[in-house]
């Protein structure tokens, strides 16, 4: 048995790139690992947030987490904040790292591009990463390909620490999957698919409806060469296209290739509305019974209460390692 640990930022908008690089893998992982999957909301606050609608947002990505088939009494499942370790052991970890090593951060760069000056909390955010990650002693990181060198700079720091201070965390490994691993934007294929992003046709949200659905799709980019081939450089959107119908449906681009060879973008397109549409309609239908009923306060509650009595445990072993407080 694996720990597995695993994590979403409550922002609104959570759509298939979040699901099928990420998500999709935490009800797999749940029968035969113990699961921990946690909603980071201080990693939300990187950028300025109403807190209402944070809090509603937290409360959301609970209940989705549930909706696709997590299952608490599998897995536990809790609010980052809700457990005080993460930030106890964000500082221990700040205090063996480089600005260096920081700065080289793609996500950081690009959301400071242009910018005389950036907020220290999105320099420092992958450090809480690694301290959600190295908390509880995970094995494996289910997460999409734009977390790698997140968790490159975990890896590196827990040897780091483990080097100069003697055996305290295990060093985890990051979990991808093949087709998923990096969506794009419907309108845009060069670049990810993301919850930010102003045009909302460049994405699919997991509780979109048909119309919406459908609309992302047939405005979809693609090229003029109307042929459905897999070749990500040449035909990004198509590409695309055919990973999310791969993802959702369980068919290998093989066989698309082959099901729709003389056929059309438009026909192609049609179908993947549909596939995708069937994918995400039960999700939306539990998400609806979840969100709005009180066991989800008291799944949260238990689920932190599990995670603090694991996170205690290794802050104990840190803080000996260290020699932080007055010891035992
Ligand atoms: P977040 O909330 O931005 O994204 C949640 C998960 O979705 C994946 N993802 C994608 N996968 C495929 N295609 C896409 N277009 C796409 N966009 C997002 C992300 O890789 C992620 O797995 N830093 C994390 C949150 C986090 C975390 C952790 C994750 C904080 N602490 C500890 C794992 C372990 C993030 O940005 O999530």
């Amino acid at each position: 048995m694996k720990r597995v640990f695993s994590g979403v930022q409550p922002t609104g908008n959570i759509h298939i790139g979040n699901y099928l690089g990420a998500l999709r893998q935490f009800v797999e992982l749940q029968n035969d690992n113990e699961c921990i999957y946690c909603i980071v909301d201080m990693h939300s606050i990187t950028v300025p947030q109403d807190p209402k609608e944070l809090r509603k947002h937290t409360l959301d990505v609970a209940a989705l987490y549930m909706a696709i088939g997590v299952d608490p009494s599998k897995a536990i499942v809790f609010v980052q904040s809700d457990v005080p370790g993460h930030a106890e052991l964000s500082w221990v970890l700040t205090c063996s790292s480089y600005t260096g090593e920081l700065s080289r951060m793609t996500q950081f760069k690009d959301k400071s591009k242009g910018k005389e000056s950036a907020p220290t909390g999105l320099f420092s955010y992958p450090i809480l990463m690694a301290a959600d990650i190295l908390l509880y002693d995970t094995d494996l990181v289910p997460v999409g390909n734009d977390q790698k060198q997140h968790i490159e700079l975990c890896r590196d720091l827990a040897i780091r620490i483990n080097n100069k201070y003697g055996e305290t965390f295990v060093v985890p490994d990051g979990r991808f999957l093949k087709e998923g691993a990096r969506i794009m934007a419907l309108d845009d294929p060069t670049s990810k698919m993301s919850k930010s992003a102003e045009n909302p046709l460049s994405r699919i949200s997991l509780l979109d409806d048909e119309s919406k659905i459908k609309k992302a799709i047939m405005r979809s980019t693609t090229d003029s060469e109307g042929t459905i081939r897999f070749d990500v450089e040449q035909k990004p959107g198509i590409s695309n296209l055919m990973n999310i119908y791969s993802s959702f449906s369980g068919l290998s681009i093989a066989d698309i290739e082959k099901k729709y060879d003389g056929c059309g973008y438009g026909d192609f397109k049609k179908d993947l509305v549909q596939v995708t549409f069937e994918a995400l309609k039960p999700i939306k239908e539990r998400y609806e019974e979840i969100r709005n009923s009180d066991e989800l306060i008291r799944i949260l509650k238990d689920g932190a209460e599990k995670a603090n009595d694991i996170s205690e445990k290794t802050m104990a072993r840190v803080k000996e390692r260290f020699g932080l407080g007055i010891g035992k």
